[in-house]
Parts: C-alpha cells; sequence; structure tokens
C-alpha cells in the first residue's frame, strides 16, 4: 500500500506528507461532494425517471428546462462534482493499486485527460447552449 494509502486508511503514517494540504482537502471535498451528490443526482433521477418519465422525455423539455439559468448552473453542480467525486475516486485507486511509477503516471494521465476532458465539454454545453435557435424538422 502507498504511504498515502496508509494515511488515508489511517495506519502506519505519521509523518507530515509533502502533500499534506491537498490530502486533508480532497479527503473534505470526497464527504461533503458525496453528501451533495446524494440530492443533486437523487433528485435528478426522481425527476427525469419518476415524475417526467423517461416515455415522455423529449429534447423539447431539456432546452424548455434551460431557458432557466438555475437548472443550467443544477447541472454544472452536478456534473462537477460527479466527475471530480469520480476522478479522485479513481485517483485514490490509481495510487493504490498500479504499484510502477511509470505505469501510474501513464494511467494516471489518460484517466485525468477523459475525465476533464468530458467536464469541460459538459460545463461548455450547458454554459452556452442557446435555447432559441431554430428546430430542425
Ligand atoms: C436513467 C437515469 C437518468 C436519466 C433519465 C437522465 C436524464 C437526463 C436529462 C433528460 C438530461 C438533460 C436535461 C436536464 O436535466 O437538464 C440530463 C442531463 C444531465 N444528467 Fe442525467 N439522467 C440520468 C442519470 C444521471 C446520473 C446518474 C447523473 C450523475 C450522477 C446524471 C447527470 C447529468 C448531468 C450532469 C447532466 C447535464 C449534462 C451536460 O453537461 O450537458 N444523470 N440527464
Amino acid at each position: 500500500m502507498s504511504a498515502r494509502g496508509a494515511a488515508r486508511r489511517g495506519g502506519g503514517y505519521d509523518r507530515p506528507s509533502p502533500r499534506g494540504n491537498f490530502e486533508l482537502w480532497s479527503w473534505f471535498f470526497m464527504r461533503i461532494s458525496g453528501v451533495l451528490l446524494m440530492f443533486l443526482a437523487l433528485y435528478h433521477l426522481l425527476w427525469w425517471n419518476l415524475i417526467v418519465g423517461v416515455h415522455h422525455l423529449s429534447a423539447d423539455m431539456v432546452r424548455e428546462r434551460w431557458t432557466n439559468p438555475f437548472w443550467r448552473l443544477f447541472n454544472v453542480a452536478l456534473i462537477s462534482f460527479a466527475m471530480l467525486h469520480g476522478l479522485n475516486g479513481a485517483r485514490y485507486s490509481i495510487e493504490d493499486y498500479v504499484r510502477s511509477p511509470g505505469a501510474r503516471t501513464a494511467v494516471k494521465t489518460v484517466v485525468y485527460t477523459l475525465v476533464l476532458a468530458s467536464l469541460a465539454i459538459g460545463v461548455y454545453a450547458l454554459l452556452t447552449f442557446n435555447p432559441d435557435i431554430p428546430r430542425i424538422r
């Protein structure tokens, strides 16, 4: 187990780490984003699956919803917390299980690039979507 992994599990590592503050903030971020995601994701799932119902879901409904900046910001929060919570969780696993430093850097580069690029595209779409563009029929 890596030193950071041991520290996270509360055992065998009591020297101050050079990344101590980053790990502390990342620990808090995981707890806070985890709690927020329970509400954001649960609301999102209940709304689209139970209240609207996937059979009634359409591009027009999404477009109408996105005329309201509140729902865009709600989704910016949802996508940001979901992706960053998942990315940090993946970082924990990579650091614990990918033992060779070269392979660890390679895996992290691929995972970080994919996740951060998806997050950037998602946030860009939410912030720049124009609901007034005429529909193509
Ligand atoms: C069957 C399950 C799901 C359905 C039917 C569904 C449906 C939808 C719909 C209709 C939209 C666009 C309208 C809007 O809410 O603004 C959307 C967007 C979105 N959903 Fe879901 N969703 C599901 C599961 C999830 C889950 C589990 C998550 C994350 C934990 C999630 C995260 C998001 C995000 C972040 C967006 C905004 C995407 C963007 O950046 O453009 N969804 N979803």
